[in-house]
């Protein structure tokens, strides 16, 4: 048994989840945070939401409320989501705890203490009216290269020009609109990168074999072109006060303690339980710890450089990466999905919609993972028709009718097993070993392959050993076969649950048995597992699993959600 600590990227607060987020980050760690619990590991699965900065304040004041009021019903939303999406998480909190706080100034004390912070002075825009400095993309005007009118301070959206605030023509505050703006001296804190590029550079040394291309190749690219100094600190209100003298009216930069929110958030699950857990015995000094990241591809130069940095900087011996999964975008209906142009279904609308489980087996069949992947509603009706109700539910349903009718609600008793049941229990096994090969490399859309692949092994094997003409001639070798089909039923349950665990719950109800029940997944032998449940072992034959989905459906899903523009 080994320690892993599973943790997703922290979604931002300001807004809710679409399917691309559940799928970038959320859905990948809690497939297999479930599927190292299966196995027998001890896991800790850590997740929260991402509440500090520019984008908390500006949302609260869009949706007139007080930023922290407008933390706590987002976040309330995001729990809620992530719930009815049956994330299993061990605890999900925010960045914006006592507890993250905490960590947060002992990790910049740290820093402080070893010398690499530095003071600096810097120009910004403030804004007269507002009352604030702006961050550069909420400095809106006209863009000196293409004249487009609502170019944002850092870049055009129309001719994706990089900018600075100060080049743009009539500039004026995103935020209120006014044009009081003036250019300010001001003093921050910055981490000295170069400064720590040398460790940094020997520590993800030690990675190279571990690191998925992805990561490792972002890492060096960063390193190649030498590392800069990073501002931590900003003139907001919403944020960590800055715990150094002549900065009491400063912030932390979100993106520095969002990631102090992993060990923060972990904090806030030890202390409600102080007797039970700790959290060092994951972070700090914490022994046969492996960390397991999972995020979108942006997010990947912050985990592999930022944040490692950070941590080497305090001198102290905090749990490090050991393997970054970094996950590409998902297209909606050919193109992106937006909020504000009412494109896309959102998670908390998904499952209304449908089961959760039906996202979640298409999302991972579909995961971007090389390269983007496209959401369209004939592809979701596609899958959820041909593979979950055409071939597993069809399957379930079938040898439950039949056994009960022909035979009764039991499982049947008798007969010789033949070479059909070899074959079948050897390609079983191939097939197995491949899925938990590629779960273990995190490899998810090859895992949810081969899943389907073992479910359709059942139905091969049934019309190959056709029971249902076997039986006028010879009850006891249909018997035989209907037995061995109804353990299948228990084996498909088991390998389905760390993707769809609630289908899996009622395959296995219909069984007489519940998930505690499930054997663990290592060593996982099938000619143990055809055998398990024995003779006389009553089952109902119950509800079908799945729902079909009609081309009638997919239209008014279509027309709902928005199509393609
Ligand atoms: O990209 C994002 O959604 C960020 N909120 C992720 C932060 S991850 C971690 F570092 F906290
Ligand atoms: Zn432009």
């Amino acid at each position: 048994m080994s320690k892993i600590l599973v943790t997703s990227a922290l979604p931002y607060i300001n807004g809710v989840p679409h399917l691309g987020h559940m799928v970038g980050c959320l859905l990948p760690s809690d497939i297999y945070a479930r599927y190292m619990r299966m196995k027998g590991n001890e896991v800790l699965y850590i997740a929260g939401t991402d509440e500090h900065g520019t984008t908390s304040e500006v949302g609260a004041m869009k949706e007139r409320m007080d930023v922290q009021a407008y933390c706590d019903m987002y976040h309330a939303r995001h729990a809620k989501t992530y719930k009815d999406f049956n994330l299993s998480f061990d605890f999900f909190g925010r960045t914006s705890s006592e507890q993250n706080k905490e960590i947060t100034y002992h990790i910049f004390e740290q820093l402080d203490k070893n010398g690499f912070i530095d003071e600096r002075v810097v120009k910004q825009v403030y804004s007269i009216d507002d009352g604030m400095f702006l961050a550069d993309r909420y400095i809106i005007g006209t863009c000196p290269h293409c004249g487009y009118e609502k170019a944002r301070g850092d870049q055009c959206e129309n001719c994706t020009k990089v900018l600075e605030p100060t080049e743009l023509i009539n500039p004026k505050s995103a935020v209120s609109g006014s044009t009081r703006l003036e250019v300010r001296e001001t003093k921050h804190l910055f981490l000295n990168l170069p400064k720590l590029e040398k460790r940094l550079g020997e520590w993800i040394k030690t990675k190279e074999p571990f690191w998925p291309d992805v990561a490792y190749t972002i890492a060096q690219k960063w390193l190649k072109e030498g590392l800069q100094e990073r501002c931590i600190t900003r003139d907001l209100k919403w944020g960590f006060p800055v715990n150094k003298p002549g900065y009491e009216d400063k912030v932390f930069y979100v993106w520095f303690d969002a990631p102090i929110g992993y060990i923060g958030i972990t904090k806030q699950w030890a202390d409600e339980k102080p007797a039970e857990r700790s959290w060092k015995n994951w972070w700090l000094d914490a022994k046969d710890v492996r960390h397991v990241e999972f995020m979108g591809k942006d997010n990947v130069p912050y985990h592999s450089i930022t944040f490692p940095a950070t941590l080497l900087g305090t001198g102290e011996n905090w749990t490090q990466v050991d393997y970054l999964k970094g996950m590409s975008y998902l297209t909606y209906e050919g193109g992106k999905f937006s909020k504000s142009e009412k494109r896309g279904i959102f998670a908390e609308d998904a499952v209304k919609e449908f089961p959760a489980d039906y996202w979640r087996y298409w999302l991972m069949s579909n995961a971007p993972e090389g390269s983007d992947s496209s959401f369209t509603f004939d592809l979701f009706a596609g899958v959820v028709n041909k593979d979950l109700n055409g071939v597993l539910g069809n399957f379930v349903s079938r040898v439950l009718k039949m056994t009960s009718s022909k035979i009764g609600d039991a499982v049947p008793a008798g007969g010789e097993m033949t070479s059909a049941e070899k074959e079948l229990t050897a390609v079983l096994q191939t097939r197995i070993n491949d899925y938990f090969r590629y779960m273990d490399e995190m490899e998810f859309r090859k895992a949810m392959n081969e899943l389907r692949a073992i479910w359709v092994e059942g139905n091969n094997y049934i019309s190959i050993t056709e029971p249902w003409t076997v039986i006028k001639t010879d009850s006891a070798r249909a018997a035989a076969i209907l037995r061995v089909c109804i353990n299948l039923i228990r084996i498909f349950a088991i390998l389905s649950a760390p993707v769809m665990p609630t289908i899996a719950a009622v395959m296995l109800q219909k069984l007489g048995l519940s998930p505690e029940d499930m054997p663990s997944l290592t060593g996982f032998d099938v000619t143990k597992e055809l055998d398990a449940l024995a003779p006389g072992h009553p089952f109902v034959v119950g509800e079908t699993l799945f729902e079909r989905i009609t081309p009638e459906r997919v239209n008014e899903l279509k027309q709902k959600y928005g199509s393609k523009k």
